[in-house]
């Protein structure tokens, strides 16, 4: 007998807490109320697997027994989630499956996550793979790790999969515990702005700087401090070492501890209403993240700069992996019109370009829709 689900995921924005999830840190997510609909059901076929994207406007077709990565193309989001579960001993069939959606694709807000836990949550409703959520995200992230080749954390997954309407989740990556907070900003309300830029070398950076860290890891280790990650490591533990430490190194270990610390700081300014420091901190986020992390781009920092020239900005950053994709800023209400309009005279002006505004609202989780 046939069995079709449909599911959705949202996107995710990210208050602060950037480049810290693969070194075992803090991050502050939420899921938004964009999202990517999937479609999927059984084909009677015991390996033919049917892909269609509204997104896109594209078809594809593989054999479960018998398929690779195509060099590059949203099919290997799906293929690689495929794997990952095959490679977990659990047995798929053909089917079809179709997704649309209005996450805006390499925004940065996680379209591709986005794909991936809408599928493999589809799949696990109708193969009853019985996966938990947290099964979920690791087998998403794994997919980016062994068939894509981005070696991401779990930030991105974990959220989508665990957002709540109208709150922002601390999430530590260590023990993948987490707690959700209202996102109560008063007059003021967050706003992305997509810059519409992405480089085509932003994964190999991505994984160059976890590399990096790792790096870092192993100096440290050599000194006799017992860490395994970043996160066990403090501030003055990585002043004490910099003679040792490669330049790069040093400044990328220094932006990971300091942004985990900021991140702790951002929850407890949130939970006490303490919009204004909440925006002291994201603007410290973004100055590590362009001087010592080197993740940012020239539309980025400029639109960050932007928004320092206007009172009613309390605070603005880069968002996600960075080299383009959004910022996020937190505007006053009654001005995000105006601010809008002034921000995209400005980046039209400067590079010729035109950005895209995007004023979401935190929304939930991924779920089964029918
Ligand atoms: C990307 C990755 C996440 C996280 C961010 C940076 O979005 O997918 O895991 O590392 O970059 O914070």
């Amino acid at each position: 007998m046939q069995k079709r689900i449909t599911t959705q995921a949202p996107g995710r924005i990210n208050i602060i807490g950037e480049h810290t999830d693969y070194n075992d840190g803090f991050v502050l997510p939420a899921a938004i109320d964009l999202v990517i609909t999937q479609n999927l059901a059984t084909n009677g076929t015991d390996f033919t697997c049917n892909l269609i994207s509204s997104h896109y406007g594209d078809t594809f077709q593989f054999d479960l027994r018998n398929f690779k990565k195509v060099p590059s193309g949203w099919q290997n989001y799906l293929m690689g989630v495929v794997s990952e579960i095959q490679r977990q001993g659990k047995t798929l069939k053909g089917f079809d499956c179709e997704f649309g959606g209005n996450i805006p694709l390499g925004g940065g807000v996680s379209s591709s996550s986005a794909l991936q836990v809408s599928f493999v949550y589809a799949l696990n409703e109708v193969f009853d793979l019985n996966f938990s959520k947290v099964e979920m995200a690791k087998i998403t992230q794994k997919a980016d790790h062994n068939f894509i080749g981005m070696m991401g954390g779990i930030m991105d997954q974990f959220s989508i999969l665990h957002g709540k309407k109208d709150h922002v989740m601390l999430l530590d990556c260590r023990s993948l515990e987490y707690e959700y907070f209202p996102l109560e900003l008063g007059d003021y309300q967050v706003l992305l702005l997509n810059t519409n830029v992405s480089h085509s070398l932003a994964d190999s950076a991505y994984n160059t700087r976890r590399s990096e860290c790792e790096t870092g890891v192993e100096i440290l280790q050599k000194t006799g401090l017992e860490i395994t990650k970043l996160r066990d490591v403090s501030l003055e533990q990585i002043v004490a070492a910099k003679d040792i430490l490669p330049p790069n190194v040093y400044d990328r270990c220094t932006h990971v501890v300091a942004e985990d610390e900021r991140t702790l700081a951002a929850t407890k300014a949130l939970k006490e209403g303490n919009i204004k420091r909440l925006g002291e901190l994201m603007y410290a986020s973004h100055a590590s993240l362009t001087d010592l992390y080197k993740v940012s781009c020239a539309e980025l920092d400029f639109l960050v700069d932007q928004s320092k020239a206007v009172d009613y900005v309390l605070g603005s950053r880069m968002m996600g992996g960075g080299f383009g994709g959004c910022t996020i800023s937190i505007v006053e209400k009654k001005n995000v019109s105006e601010f809008i309009a002034f921000s995209a005279n400005a980046y039209r002006e400067q590079f010729g370009k035109e950005l895209t505004p995007l004023e979401v609202r935190v929304g939930d989780g991924a779920k089964v829709v029918s």
